[in-house]
């Protein structure tokens, strides 16, 4: 069954989520309450990036969907920014044959234009190398902004409308889905934020229609696998109804 295909009210109550999104945030404060440089708490972060996704075949996750860079962030200093083009480049370096070796199929999503090429070549690279794995399906959204994703997806489709090749009437939401950056992925079921915020910071605005939602005060770098499998056991019990009534 293509991931797409996968239909949210076939979920059975008591089901752990198979797609878990999570905003990773609370980096920074980590490192400024240890008197540490920012960039501190985002090479923390990274490791915590690697305990997650080798929890996730023991917690069923299949799916796991994270923030890393946001279309916003490049507000935040170029000593910051330029820190975090690094670390992913490492992270990708580090990681690749682990990931490989553990299963994991990695994808990005996001805008690559305004991303630096040798980075964007390493993406394509491990999106490759990792391309015959599903055990866990990794998406790491870098650059990606949910209106902006949008916005992409209809010049898209707007574009196909004007060529001929669509016609507007046939336009309906999985048509506009199958534009978006994650037309491969099924919607999440459950979004995390850390650090005690409680916004979505426009991340998968239209995939998340009808997540449930955690907000975690746990800062990112302490957020453990154990921390991870709680948060996921609060989730079995949840009755979601998608609009409709159990019978
Ligand atoms: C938000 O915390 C975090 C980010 C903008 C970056 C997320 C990046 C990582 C977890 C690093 C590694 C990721 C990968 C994929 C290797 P913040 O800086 O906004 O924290 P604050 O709100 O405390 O300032």
């Amino acid at each position: 069954m293509a991931a797409k295909d996968i239909r949210p009210d076939e979920e059975q109550p008591g089901a752990g989520p198979a797609h878990v999104a999570i905003i990773m945030d609370g980096n920074g404060r980590w490192a400024t309450s240890r008197g540490r440089p920012r960039l501190v708490g985002h090479q923390h972060g990274a490791r915590r990036v690697r305990d997650i996704v080798e929890a996730c075949p023991r917690l069923g996750v299949e799916y796991l969907t994270i923030f890393a860079f946001s279309t916003e962030n490049w507000k935040r200093t170029q000593v910051e920014v330029s820190g975090l083009m690094t670390l992913f480049k490492r992270y990708i370096k580090r990681e690749a044959q682990r990931l490989l070796q553990s299963g994991v199929r990695v994808r990005f999503i996001g805008d690559r234009v305004r991303l630096d090429s040798a980075l964007v070549q390493m993406m394509d690279n491990l999106e490759a190398l990792t391309a015959g794995n599903s055990l866990v399906n990794l998406t790491i959204a870098l650059n990606y902004g949910g209106r902006d994703e949008v916005t992409r997806a209809t010049q898209r489709m707007a574009a196909e409308v004007a060529a001929g090749r669509l016609k507007a009437e046939d336009v309906d939401a999985s048509t506009l889905a199958s534009y978006l950056d994650t037309c491969m992925l099924p919607d999440p079921d459950l979004v995390i934020r850390t650090s005690g915020e409680a916004r979505i910071s426009n991340f998968l605005l239209w995939q998340s229609a009808y997540a449930e939602y955690e907000f975690i005060d746990t800062l990112w770098p302490d957020f453990t696998a154990d921390c991870f499998a709680d948060v996921l056991s609060g989730y079995g019990a949840r009755d979601r109804r998608f609009g409709a009534v159990r019978a």
